[in-house]
């Protein structure tokens, strides 16, 4: 073997030789993709078939607050909205977030998400978003944070710009546009 054989040699086993000391293997991840999303959430609180119920409330008499009627502080919502592709609630249905709001202001009305956005159609049939995130509801426009994913959206990290298309307090009807961005990879393991 002439010294450029063992030189190859030793590049190759001195990895291999590292990684079984570990239990470790390394390997690229891939390219980190950038996409936008755009879609509506369509959120029912009221009538026959709500798609966001409250499930627990806190006592009367610990939380009363009158600016605050519809979700006082300590309520906790779980919700099954359909996304669609349009701002009409019969348009395109592409996925659901599905997951817990829960009233976490006691000065002003602001929900903690912690919500799975799955898609059903196109591209990322299947693949969904993981929120973490404050939702500051009264503000037109706010931001959500995204903090991960699964399928194709594997260690997505991004945000989520968010501005309320229509809502009526009285039918319970709410219709918020959603603009995201997220990092992610594009790597099967
Ligand atoms: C809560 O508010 C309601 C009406 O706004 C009032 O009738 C009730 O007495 C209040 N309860 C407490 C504990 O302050
Ligand atoms: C209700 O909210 C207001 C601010 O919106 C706050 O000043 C007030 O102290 C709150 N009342 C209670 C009983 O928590
Ligand atoms: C999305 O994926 C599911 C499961 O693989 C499949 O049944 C369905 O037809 C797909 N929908 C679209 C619109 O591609
Ligand atoms: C809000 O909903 C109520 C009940 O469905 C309806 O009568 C009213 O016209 C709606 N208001 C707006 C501004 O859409």
């Amino acid at each position: 073997m002439d010294t450029n054989h063992l030189h190859l040699l030793l590049l190759l086993l001195f990895p291999l030789n590292f990684v079984s000391q570990c239990h470790a293997e390394y390997h690229s991840i891939g390219k980190e993709k950038v996409t936008n999303l755009h879609f509506f959430y369509q959120e029912t609180l009221k009538g026959d078939h709500p798609s966001a119920i409250v499930v627990a409330t806190a006592k009367d008499n610990i939380v009363n607050n009158s600016s605050n009627q519809l979700s006082p502080f300590g309520t906790v919502l779980v919700i099954d909205d359909p996304l669609t592709e349009g701002p009409d609630p019969n348009s395109k249905v592409v996925g659901r977030a599905q997951g817990l709001a829960v009233s976490a202001g006691q000065e002003k009305l602001l929900f903690v998400f912690a919500m799975d956005f799955g898609f059903t159609s196109g591209e990322f049939n299947g693949s969904s978003l993981s929120v973490l995130s404050r939702n500051t509801v009264l503000e037109t426009e706010r931001e959500l944070a995204v903090v991960g994913g699964q399928g194709k959206f594997r260690m997505a990290r991004g945000f989520a710009k968010l501005r309320t298309h229509y809502s009526n307090y009285t039918s319970g009807v709410i219709i918020v546009e959603y603009t995201v961005t997220v990092f992610h990879y594009e790597f099967v393991v």
